[in-house]
């Protein structure tokens, strides 16, 4: 076989064989099994010492003419596969900025947060401002400003958590109410607030009770202030809550801050007052407590109890809203089961 037969084979092998090579890869291969240092070129040239020394410089010469034509082929042939990959991977890596962008996933108040501001919304109307005060009070303001006296169940260590008790005792509060001495230290006549928020008590929980729940609490102080106002005011709130067919009844009940306490209840929304499962065949549902403020209150803020009297009352919020919306367990309010607290899921403003 003469020199330039063989390398007439290597050309047409190589050559076809560059032609398929379908990414860079094979492409590199090729390159390395035809011009690397121990490729079939490299090796025909190394061999060409074997031959006569008058077909030396020929054959040298053809052979370093194909080793030029095949680099040429083999550049030519990546930077097509190199532009080819590029296209491909540009592909891939596309983003269509025309497409609606992913809906993130929006959390919604809870239903406790929405029945407060509704309840503050209803109350801002009657002239009632929304306070807030804090879940750790002292028995001072929680038991002793309100005529609960040191051997009253509610301080039991069985139903009040408390924190402290070196120097003044410490508790988390048991109710709203003690916002209604704290506001009438900071402020006179006339008093019109709102207080909701959480309260505490060391309970054994069931479907209706619950060791953190939600109350809200009112008060109004003035001159010649009524029970009359107490009713209209109450009445009004069952009202706007359940509807304007609604009735209220006030009956009475003891709470050492009050004189003279009622409970207060609505008549059943959902029977009409006939009785059913939620008003449990009574036909009416318990909203909270109420009453005259105690003079003994009045007087422990400094209020002159010949000049003012006021009214209080406490819901509990959680309460407002298993009676209207028909919630049979308080415990789903802190269980955090997102099919419960979707139900009540709405749009955010
Ligand atoms: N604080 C009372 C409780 O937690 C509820 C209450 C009753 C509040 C009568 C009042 C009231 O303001 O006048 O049981």
């Amino acid at each position: 076989m003469t020199v330039q037969t063989s390398l007439d084979t290597i050309r047409e092998r190589a050559l076809a064989e560059l032609g398929t090579a379908a990414d860079l890869a094979t492409a590199r291969d090729w390159e390395r099994r035809f011009l690397g240092a121990k490729g079939e070129l490299t090796a025909f040239l190394r061999g060409l010492g074997a031959l006569p020394a008058e077909e030396r410089p020929a054959a040298g010469r053809a052979a370093n003419t194909l080793k030029q034509e095949l680099s040429a082929a083999y550049a030519a042939r990546e930077t097509a596969l190199a532009a080819a990959d590029l296209d491909r991977r540009l592909a891939e890596d596309a983003v269509d900025v025309t497409l609606p962008g992913r809906q993130p996933a929006v959390g919604s108040t809870h239903p406790v947060t929405q029945m407060i501001a509704e309840l503050s919304d209803i109350f801002a109307l009657m002239g009632f401002q929304t306070v807030f005060g804090p879940e750790v009070e002292t028995a001072h303001y929680n038991f002793d400003l309100l005529n609960i006296p040191s051997d009253h169940p509610a301080r039991d260590v069985w139903d009040t958590f408390v924190l402290d008790t070196d120097e003044a005792e410490i508790v988390l509060r048991t109710h709203t109410s003690p916002m209604q001495a704290r506001t009438m230290e900071q402020r006179q006549p006339p008093v019109r607030v709102v207080v909701p928020g959480r309260c505490y008590r060391y309970e054994a929980q069931d479907a209706s009770h619950e060791w953190m729940f939600h109350q809200l609490e009112g008060l109004a102080v003035d001159e010649r202030i009524t029970m009359a106002d107490l009713k209209g005011v109450l009445r009004e709130l069952a009202r706007q809550l359940f509807g304007p067919e609604r009735r209220v009844r006030f009956r009475c009940d003891f709470f050492p801050f009050v004189e003279p306490g009622v409970d207060f209840a609505v008549d059943c929304a959902i029977c009409g007052g006939k009785g059913c499962r939620v008003c449990k065949q009574t036909g009416w549902l318990e909203m909270g407590g109420a009453g005259m403020v105690h003079p003994k209150v009045l007087q422990g803020v400094g209020y002159d109890p010949e000049r003012y009297t006021g009214f209080a009352f406490g819901l509990g919020v959680e309460r407002m809203l298993m009676m209207r919306d028909g919630v049979g367990d308080v415990r789903a309010f802190a269980g955090n089961d997102l099919r419960f607290l979707r139900q009540f899921a709405r749009a955010q403003v």
